[in-house]
């Protein structure tokens, strides 16, 4: 590679990384993680949370029907779009968290919501090509994905 060439590679990278961090640190804000005070509602990530939760109910029973892969494919794709959002927020348990921690809290976070979402679209595509039994080892990795995540990302499990 001639040293053009690098410097140029080097540019991308410094550019691509400078894009991606104010999207990183635009989310530790604590204020961005609650509903808007005084407002009884859920967490927006609970909500998200709730979408996934149903969807597995709901796929455990589908998955091992006999023709309900149409009905397991709606919940599917509803809730990729529930870990999809869900990935772009802060956990509230970062509030807890030591400033010098944070950063790793957080990209660890992402990064296994980041699994959901590619496991869920994994399932997606098995459903289509009517693979139930690669459909069902992936309920069961998300399974522990729910596990593992709320044991390090949530105060309470
Ligand atoms: C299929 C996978 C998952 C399901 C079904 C699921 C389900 C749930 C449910 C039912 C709640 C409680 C919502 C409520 O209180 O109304 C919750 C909360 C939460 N989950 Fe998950 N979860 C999954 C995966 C994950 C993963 C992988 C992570 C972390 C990487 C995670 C992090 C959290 C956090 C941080 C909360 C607390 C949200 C809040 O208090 O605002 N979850 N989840």
């Amino acid at each position: 590679m001639t040293r053009r060439m690098v410097a140029g590679v080097a540019l991308t990278l410094g550019l691509v990384g400078l894009m991606a961090a104010p999207t990183v640190l635009r989310s530790y804000s604590p204020q961005s993680v609650r509903a808007e005070e005084g407002d009884k509602a859920d967490t927006p990530m609970e909500k998200h949370m709730e979408v996934l939760d149903k969807g597995m109910k709901k796929l455990r029973r589908l998955l091992r029907k006999k023709d309900a892969r149409e009905e397991a494919l709606e919940y599917v794709v509803k809730m990729e779009d529930a870990a999809l959002a869900a990935k772009l927020l802060t956990p509230p348990m970062m509030e807890k968290i030591s400033t010098d921690d944070q950063e790793g809290f957080l990209t660890g976070y992402r990064k296994e919501m980041a699994s959901v979402t590619i496991d869920l679209l994994e399932m997606e595509i098995a459903l289509i090509d009517r693979d139930m039994d690669r459909a069902k080892q992936l309920y069961e990795k998300l399974k522990k994905l729910k596990k593992d995540g709320h044991e390090k990302y949530t105060e309470d499990e």
